[in-house]
């Protein structure tokens, strides 16, 4: 695809190679049993069905909506829960998994929120991770990437619901939303 207004940041076989790396480190990590990967909407789906796949163990999906932004670039700093879990937390092993952490509000409120429910573990694993534009502290036990503060769309991230399907990591180039 020709968009003047994309340029490729990590390329598709760059974050295939990386999942699979991140997929062995987490099967290594946990003892034997199950891992329940909670997949947050929409963004983490594409994260989600490969890094799954690169996990030699068993693992269990479930899925949250959350939302912080809006349809722009800017979030409103407010979370709001979309749609909830199906299947009960309690005594599991929790690895949230997300797209990518910017302000950290999301997270912050998410592990506060699922901490309650009296999961075992939880950690969090996240493809990519701009460290500069913290502002909630949160522990990112397993990052794909960390990356430049510049707004990036693909493998999931969208603009306004668009490039979603992009097989690579790319930065948008456009006038702030
Ligand atoms: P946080 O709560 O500020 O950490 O925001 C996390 C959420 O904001 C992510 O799950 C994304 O949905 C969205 N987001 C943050 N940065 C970007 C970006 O560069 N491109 C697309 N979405 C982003
Ligand atoms: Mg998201």
């Amino acid at each position: 695809m020709t968009d003047p207004k994309l340029r490729v940041l990590i390329p598709a076989e760059k974050i295939q190679e990386r999942i699979r790396e991140l997929g062995e480190q987490i099967s290594n990590d946990y003892p034997e049993g199950n891992l329940h990967l909670i997949c947050i909407l929409k963004g983490a789906v594409f994260f989600l069905t490969d890094l799954a796949r690169a996990m030699k163990r068993d693992v269990s999906v479930d899925f949250m909506g959350i939302s912080t932004y809006g349809k722009g670039k800017s979030s409103s700093g407010e979370v709001k829960v979309t749609k909830d879990l199906d299947i009960s937390l309690e005594s599991a092993d929790v690895l949230i998994v997300e797209d990518i952490v910017d302000s950290g509000i999301t997270l912050n409120y998410l592990t506060h929120v699922l901490d309650q429910r009296k999961p075992r573990s939880i950690r969090i694993a996240a493809l990519l991770d701009k460290p500069e534009r913290r502002l909630r502290p949160i522990h990112v036990n397993y990052v794909g990437f960390q990356i430049p503060d510049k707004f990036v769309v693909g493998y999931g991230l969208d603009y306004a619901e668009k490039y979603r399907n992009l097989d690579s990591v790319c930065v948008l180039d456009q006038e702030p939303g």
